[in-house]
């Protein structure tokens, strides 16, 4: 079922347990995301970024998700943009019937951070679409994702984390639904130069200067050394990734109000990892559908693993009942909009 975040983040934030956003590209990617969440009853975030908009082009992007909607009823669905950067892309997925955007105003300075993060919100709430906005800055570099080198973010983190009194100034001064947080995570498969440590110190902080307000972890993926290890075994060449240790991610997700937990690079790894094997292991092999549908299935299979580390297995139904009680409108629709 389509909604917005809403009725997930309220049961999330109290109940110790985070919702997946997993990036959509293609429709194995997005078929193995939403297999996962119907087997483990788990509520799910999918998200499109710019890249994905244009790789894919948006209209067939949001059919696929058409497809899941219409095919697994009683999961819970939010159809979200990740990492917005302009007004303009904001409207269009508006426009599009997300249902969730994101505005990163990350990298500009925190008054321009405020003030388009405002005009975001202000055209979203009109729609009945939430809003998540960015304070602080994640290392890593992914494409269309502004980031910082891991040498240089490791040497000057403090400075990069998100302050926690600038946390209550930006929600008050913008309105926004959740907010994303830079607490020591990274984008992409090389985060960091050494073992990861988040802020739990920051997180607890921002809980108590902005209570309620979930926040956001993104750059979670955790890179398993064994994904990396079958892509080298069968001709890749990954050496030096690092990525968060799963554990760490898990005590975010269960005491510190992080409700929504981006992951992209882990299932990337996922599928890269079977195609290279399929390769490798049968050199003869030239049916798409003998290396993409394993594929589909290892990212069946890793979404599965998060699932569980985010604790949100078994809450669907609960988050359909929460949905239902606020009986909010739903965002506009693409098909009514488009004509289609
Ligand atoms: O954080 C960014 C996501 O991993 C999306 O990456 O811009 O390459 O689609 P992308
Ligand atoms: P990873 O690169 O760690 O998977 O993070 C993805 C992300 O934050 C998408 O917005
Ligand atoms: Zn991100």
């Amino acid at each position: 079922m389509l909604m917005t975040t809403k009725p997930m983040f309220d049961l999330a934030y109290e109940g110790g347990f985070a919702v997946g956003a997993f990036n959509v590209n293609n429709m194995e990617i997005t078929q193995g995301i939403i297999e996962a969440c119907a087997a483990e009853k788990s509520p799910c975030i999918l998200q499109i970024s710019k890249g994905a908009r244009k790789y894919a082009n948006i209209r067939f992007l949001r059919h696929i998700i058409d497809a899941c909607v219409e095919e697994y009823p009683d999961v819970p669905i939010a159809i979200h943009c990740d990492h917005g950067d302009t007004v303009e892309l904001i409207r269009d997925c508006i426009e599009d019937g997300y249902t969730s955007v994101m505005i990163d105003g990350s990298h500009h300075s925190f008054e321009e951070n405020i003030a388009l993060t405002k005009e975001a919100v202000e055209l979203a709430h009109a729609a009945g679409v939430v809003v998540e906005a960015e304070l602080g800055m994640l290392g890593g570099i992914e494409e269309d994702v502004v980031g910082l080198d891991a040498e240089e973010y490791e040497k000057n983190i403090e400075q990069f984390l998100t302050d926690p009194k600038e946390a209550r100034e930006f929600y008050d001064r913008t309105g926004i639904d959740s907010l994303a947080v830079a607490i020591g995570t990274s984008h992409g498969a090389f985060k960091f130069k050494s073992e990861a440590k988040l802020a739990f110190d920051r997180i607890e902080a921002i809980m108590k200067t902005c209570p309620g307000l979930p926040l956001v972890m993104h750059g979670s993926s955790s890179v398993p050394k064994e994904f990396i290890d079958l892509i080298n075994t069968y001709g890749g060449d990954m050496p030096g990734t690092m990525g968060v240790p799963e554990e760490q991610i898990s005590k975010a997700v269960r005491s510190y109000g992080v409700c929504k937990v981006n992951i992209d690079t882990d299932l990337r790894l996922a599928m890269t990892a079977k195609i290279r094997e399929v390769f490798a292991t049968k050199p003869a092999e030239f049916d798409p559908r003998n290396y993409l549908g394993p594929a589909r299935d290892a990212i069946r299979e890793m979404v599965k693993r998060k699932l569980h580390m985010l604790n949100s297995a078994g809450t669907a139904d609960e988050v359909v009942r929460q949905w239902k009680k606020l009986g909010e409108p739903m965002p506009a629709y693409y098909g009514e909009k488009a004509g289609v």
